[in-house]
């Protein structure tokens, strides 16, 4: 599925999908499925015994069928409302609570505990009546079926008195019947039972079906070009793009990277920096345009091996539930113990890790809140050094890092990427003077672009932005 999906929809919410909804279902099949063979089978076969004694009896008991049928839909259709609202605030209340355990520290920051109960019981609250209601109706079945079987039960003896009187049929017969007519209801009142769950279950395959049938992500190209060896080149043609089509975000983007360069993007906040890297990884597809790496089209390149490529170290650092050493290693899986640790030289984590407790095989947590912001972004580096990508983007890969370490990273780096692409973002202007081409940015457009040195001299937008970061900071 495209990003886009997971961008308008909460984790809890899909979560609630794949886990309690197929769940539902799983339990249906798992059980109420037998029961339900085991019934229909019980039925046919009472059905014939019944027919062996008496025709006429039978046919009269066969009454109960369509009264249960109206009895049954009547409840159906006015429950079936409930266990749908019953599932849908389900996955509510999971996407609430998992987005306050995501933002714990927001949370409490702002004083919020006060408004996510509330909210939470606005949900639960919904969830509470539509769950008793759907249970309470369904629940009602099973009285409303025994109380047809009785009536049944009451047809028989009268009818079967009768003609027992006229010597029709023996009293051993009725007795036989009644019998039978027992083992008859018994099966009915237990599938009334079961569409309980079965009207859940379709509750939930609803909301497990709406979820397949989202949009997928555009297929892959059958024949996708293999690179042997990757230049490095980027060429952004007229791109176009927008998250939503209203709100087109990036216009008409143009620029040429030759294999090696060092590319800087700045701009201020908002502006598409990270859009266009996301772009670039085919993390969404652009509206129309084209972004060209060797002189491919990335659409022609499967995703893997388009990403494959690239090494990425974002804004918001990327790391698991794992050890270090483990984080480290996702950039490359192959890698051995010696290489992950001269990895994390290079990117000035090594020092900091043998400090830890456990060093390398320190497990971090969930959030990876036990270890600081700029640590966590130079794991990410390390990772990002170890893929050993052809093409490098750093967003903001330093921005938690103090500026003594920055530099020496920068050091590492350049030392790393000589004859490679890279991409940096940053909005220190000062760490990237010595980029070969810095493209300006500015609302989803590149306004200028050249040197350091070429766009100071132009005294324009870049140069603004350039000297407004040492206008009240006297840092040389
Ligand atoms: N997933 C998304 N869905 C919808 N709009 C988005 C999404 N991500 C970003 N945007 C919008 O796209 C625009 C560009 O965002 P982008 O993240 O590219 O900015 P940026 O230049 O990287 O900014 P910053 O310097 O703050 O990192 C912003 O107006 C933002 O609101
Ligand atoms: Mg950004």
């Amino acid at each position: 599925m495209p990003l886009r999906y997971f961008d308008g929809t909460t984790h809890g919410e899909v979560l609630s999908r794949i886990t309690n909804d197929v769940d539902t279902i799983n339990q249906t099949l798992n059980q109420s499925m037998t029961q339900i063979v085991t019934s229909v089978v019980t039925m046919i076969g009472v059905l014939v015994m019944m027919f062996s004694i008496s025709w006429l009896l039978t046919v009269v008991t066969l009454i109960i069928l369509p009264l249960s049928v109206v009895f049954i839909s009547i409840i159906v259709k006015n429950s079936q409302k409930y266990f749908k609202q019953q599932q849908e605030y389900l996955g509510h209340v999971n996407g609430h609570v998992e987005e306050m355990y995501g933002s714990h520290v927001v949370m409490k920051a702002f004083n919020g505990e006060q408004r996510s109960v509330e909210k939470f019981d606005q949900s639960n609250n919904v969830l509470y009546k539509a769950a008793w209601k759907s249970q309470f109706l369904s629940g009602m079945m099973m009285p409303i079926m025994t109380f047809i079987g009785n009536l049944g039960y009451v047809v028989v003896c009268i009818l079967g008195g009768y003609l027992a009187v006229r010597n029709a049929i023996t009293v051993g017969d009725i007795q036989a019947f009644i019998q039978y007519v027992r083992s008859f209801t018994q099966p009915i009142t237990q599938i009334a039972n079961i569409s309980n769950t079965l009207q859940q279950t379709a509750a939930a395959a609803e909301r497990v079906f709406e979820f397949l049938n989202e949009a997928e992500e555009n297929p892959e190209t059958t024949k996708p070009v293999k690179l042997t060896t990757v230049q490095g080149s980027v060429e952004f043609k007229d791109v176009h793009f927008g998250y939503s089509p209203e709100k087109i975000i990036i216009n008409d983007f143009c620029a040429t990277v030759k294999p090696g360069q060092k590319i800087a993007i700045v701009g201020p906040t908002g502006a598409g920096k990270t859009t266009m890297v996301k772009l670039l990884m085919r993390f969404y597809d652009i509206n129309s345009g084209s972004i060209l790496v060797d002189g491919h089209n990335i659409k022609e390149f499967s995703r893997q091996d388009l990403r494959q490529m690239f090494g990425m170290v974002l804004q918001d650092a990327w790391l698991y539930n794992t050890t270090i050493m483990e984080n480290i290693r996702y950039g490359r899986l192959d890698a051995s113990d010696e290489d992950v640790i001269s990895a994390a030289k290079i990117a000035y984590v090594d020092h900091f890790i043998r400090t830890l407790p456990d060093g390398y095989n320190m497990v971090l947590d969930e959030e990876a809140s036990n270890v600081s912001q700029g640590q966590k972004q130079l794991l990410t580096i390390a990772r990002a050094i170890l893929a050993d990508p052809r093409i490098l983007i750093l967003d903001e890969a330093t921005s938690s890092v103090d500026t003594r370490t920055e530099v020496l990273i920068q050091k590492a780096m350049d030392n790393l990427m000589k004859n490679r692409t890279s991409f940096i973002i940053a909005h220190r202007l000062s760490t990237i003077r010595n980029a070969d081409l810095i493209l300006v940015m500015n609302n989803g457009d590149i306004v200028e672009q050249g040197t350091h040195k070429e766009l100071l001299a132009r005294n324009g937008f870049y140069s603004s932005l350039y000297n407004s970061q040492f206008e009240t900071t006297e840092v040389f």
